[in-house]
């Protein structure tokens, strides 16, 4: 016997909303911003740059946040896992723009892990 189309019983039951609640929090990250002090908290994947903002912290783009501009270097100050390396775009597109080295640009960072940042013109 076949079912009316588009009213048949989802194969598996929708998890419980606690469920879904914890899981929704599971990948949060704290992102801190200094000297203000101010935190954010984003989905792990977010970018630095989108986690500033999400902060109502300001931050220099010129390019839309498509990693061209570089105005939007950070300096890490702290973070619960190394970054990931800067790619070689990244660091060609800081050394062209004369970015110090020791900036990352925050649209290029996806936050992973808790860290703390700081801009220069904070
Ligand atoms: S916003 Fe332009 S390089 Fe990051």
């Amino acid at each position: 016997m076949h079912e009316p189309r588009g009213l048949s019983s989802p194969a598996v039951s929708p998890p419980p909303s606690d469920a879904i609640a914890a899981r929704r929090t599971a990948d949060l990250v704290e992102v801190r911003f200094e000297p203000s002090g101010r935190r954010a908290r984003v989905h792990a994947g977010t970018t630095l740059l989108e986690a500033a903002r999400g902060a109502g912290l300001p931050v220099a783009s010129a390019c839309g946040a498509e990693g061209v501009c570089a105005r939007c270097g950070m300096r890490i100050l702290e973070t619960a896992t190394p970054l990931p390396a800067e790619s070689d775009r990244e660091r060609d597109i800081k050394r062209r723009n004369r970015v110090p080295e020791e900036l990352r640009l925050a649209c290029r960072v996806e936050v992973r892990a808790a860290l703390a940042a700081t801009a220069p013109y904070w």
